[in-house]
């Protein structure tokens, strides 16, 4: 039986109620109604102007944007507050501005995953072209992300460990708590990518003592595309803030910006302060408001539902998918261990990729909705699970792989 505060957050998503059963938001979410609705008023105000002058939007949309700070420290637990956190365009924003202030010369080296997503290691390629910096890519031969592994390849010279919290091609957990602790205790800054895990997973920011935390909105967070946040912890921030400046993530000298904008005295020479926490590493300008607007409406959803009890749903639907599996004689990929995997299940039929992608495209005539996905030769048909699915989800798959 479906939790009560799960079958509300179900409602939130008509498409799962008109007989298409969505099991890809590892790829792309949907966005929830209270976001729909929210961005829809959002769009008959820009086009109406509500109010007698224009820059209204600024204003009101900043409140948009703190509330989604909050929500968000809240989910990420320990001490982290609204000011830990920056919004940003996407993951591979924050984990571009996380690289980029870390300090590393020629000679230095940095510990990456082999299965790991592209985007986590393309701005550390970008920096080992320019500065000479070494990349240790760590093997995962059986598509596992392991602190050990990762902690058994960094030394004196390692200048950060950058690594995904889900392997988004295997669904295996990473034991993040033990990787942190570890990287803490050696002094070697952690920047993990979450957005295959925040919002499936409960998170703690506490007993998980990342430097940085990248996630993107349009997946598990169900927000339009383009909107994420980038958690920096506080001894991160006070270490170095980014080159590049955002003008909204500062204060002016004296009085709000409104006022600034409005004085005589105004100037680019005008003195900015930017203080050292997450917020300051918010690089843009004006910025995706209706995107902040999703990730509101998602954010608030999580809560009221409790990202623990969802996650022990998920977990008891992959359970019943990967017997299933099993029973039908594919090869589940993904650790079978609750507490080694999130919300992605992948399985090979063992007839090659070929196979799995004609596979899904049959289940996309069945309005069965999942991907193929694989990197390092690692993967397979993956589907992924979240709060909204149901044992109901699970069964129709199932079916139309063949079980009675
Ligand atoms: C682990 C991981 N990191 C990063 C990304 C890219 O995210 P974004 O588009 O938010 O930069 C993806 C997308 O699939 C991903 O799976």
């Amino acid at each position: 039986m479906m939790p009560d505060a799960l079958s509300a957050l179900r409602e939130e998503f008509p498409l799962l109620e008109t007989g298409t059963t969505f099991l890809d938001w590892a790829a792309t979410g949907l966005l929830p109604r209270v976001s729909r609705s929210a961005v829809e008023e959002y769009l008959r105000q820009i086009v109406d102007c509500p109010t007698a002058e224009s820059t209204w939007m600024h204003g009101v949309h900043g409140q948009t944007r703190q509330r989604v700070r909050v929500l968000t420290a809240g989910l990420l637990g320990g001490t982290a507050s609204a000011s830990d956190v920056a919004l940003v365009e996407s993951t591979t924003a924050g984990l571009n501005i996380a690289t980029s202030v870390l300090p590393a010369e020629s000679g230095d080296n940095v510990v990456l995953s082999a299965i790991d997503y592209l985007a986590v290691a393309m701005p550390w390629k970008r920096r080992a072209d320019r500065e000479g910096l070494k990349l240790r890519f760590v093997p995962a031969p059986e598509g596992r992300l392991r602190a050990r592994d990762l902690l058994a390849s960094a030394d004196a010279r390692t200048r950060a460990i950058a690594v995904s919290t889900a392997a988004w091609t295997t669904g295996a957990l990473l034991d993040a708590a033990v990787l942190a602790e570890g990287a803490r205790k050696r002094g070697i800054p952690l920047i993990l990518d979450a957005v295959q895990t925040f919002g499936v997973v409960p998170l703690d920011v506490g007993a998980i003592p990342t430097s940085f935390l990248c996630v993107g909105g349009h997946k598990w967070l169900c927000s339009p595309l383009g909107a994420g946040f980038l958690y920096v912890s506080r001894e991160a921030a006070e270490r170095r803030l980014p080159d590049q400046i955002g003008f909204l993530a500062g204060q002016p000298e004296r009085g709000t910006w409104p006022q600034f904008f409005e004085s005589p005295d105004a100037s680019p020479a005008a003195k900015v302060r930017f203080p050292p926490a997450g917020r300051s590493f918010e690089v843009g300008g004006t910025a995706n408001y209706p995107g902040a607007l999703g990730l509101l409406g998602m954010l608030r959803l999580l809560s009221q539902a409790g990202v623990a009890e969802l996650h022990e749903h998920v977990l008891d639907l992959g359970d019943h998918l990967i017997d299933g599996l099993k029973a039908l004689g594919h090869r589940v990929v993904t650790p079978t261990a609750r507490e080694e995997r999130a919300g992605i299940v992948v399985f090979q039929t063992g007839a090659g990729v070929g196979a799995e992608q004609d596979l899904v495209l049959r289940l996309r005539e069945r309005r069965i909705v999942g991907s193929v996905r694989y990197t390092s030769g690692q993967g397979g048909v993956r589907i992924s699970l979240h709060g909204m699915n149901t044992m109901a989800d699970v069964e129709t798959l199932l079916r139309q792989l063949g079980a009675p």
